[in-house]
């Protein structure tokens, strides 16, 4: 496939791909720092799980076709911003910010863009926080700064995407109106259920401390 590309030897392709795949390890080797170091300190893990796949030659190609550009390796690496692509999956809404934070702060990753899809839910149902970030990938002759997609969720809307995703595929992005409204309606469903959950959760917090303070008294 990597023979589609114009201008640009195996050689080349193999290196960006080994680039890209450094970029996912270094990331995702950073959110699961955190995620150990927020149970060390909280005895509480954000991170549920977290996936991360390299694009296929296939998807790269059809994606640079549907912004009308040739297929080289200058325009994928400067118009395709998922090629490596990291899904962070998490119990609670408030954890998708604080971890979003805590990524934008490190001072070798560059946010480039950001999409809050859960502010700004998509007229599909579609929650989601997405980022693009930039992170140096240290060669032995030179610095590649590789784009990352990031994109951050709860458990809920993953579970949503995922059901999404799959319909999409099967209707080829047609489903009938009645399975799309059907849709709309989960994702409903969906949103008030973190908010639910993210209540409770806050609730179950505040009584532990109550109970605490009341032990700390009676000492
Ligand atoms: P793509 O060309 O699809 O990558 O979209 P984009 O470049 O405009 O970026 P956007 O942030 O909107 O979407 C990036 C990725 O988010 C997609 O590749 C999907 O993985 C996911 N995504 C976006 N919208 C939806 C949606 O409506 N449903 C589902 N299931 N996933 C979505
Ligand atoms: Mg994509």
């Amino acid at each position: 496939m990597a023979e589609e590309f114009n201008n640009g030897n195996i050689d080349d392709w193999n290196e960006l791909m080994l680039i890209y795949t450094a970029a996912l390890k270094q990331i995702g080797t950073k959110i699961e720092i955190l995620n150990d170091e927020f149970q060390q300190a909280h005895s509480y893990n954000p991170i549920e799980h977290v996936k991360s796949r390299l694009k296929s030659p296939e998807s790269i190609v059809k994606k640079l076709r549907k912004h009308g550009l040739e297929s080289t390796m200058e325009n994928m690496v400067e118009h395709v911003n998922d090629i490596a692509g990291i899904r962070i999956i998490c119990s609670f809404t408030s954890d998708i910010y604080r971890i979003a934070d805590i990524i934008s702060n490190q001072s070798d990753i560059r946010v480039v863009s950001v999409k809050d899809y859960i502010i700004f839910p998509k007229a599909s149902g579609y929650k989601s926080y997405h980022m693009i970030v930039k992170t140096p990938v240290y060669l032995s002759d030179r610095i590649f700064d590789a784009k990352v997609e990031i994109q951050i969720r709860t458990v809920a809307m993953d579970f949503w995407a995922s059901l999404e995703h799959k319909m999409n595929y099967k209707f080829e992005g047609k489903a009938p109106d009645g399975l799309q409204q059907e849709l709309i309606d989960c994702a409903k469903i969906v949103w008030m259920l973190d908010e639910k959950m993210l209540q409770l959760n806050e609730e179950v917090q505040n009584y532990n401390l109550q109970q605490e303070e009341k032990e700390e008294q009676e000492e």
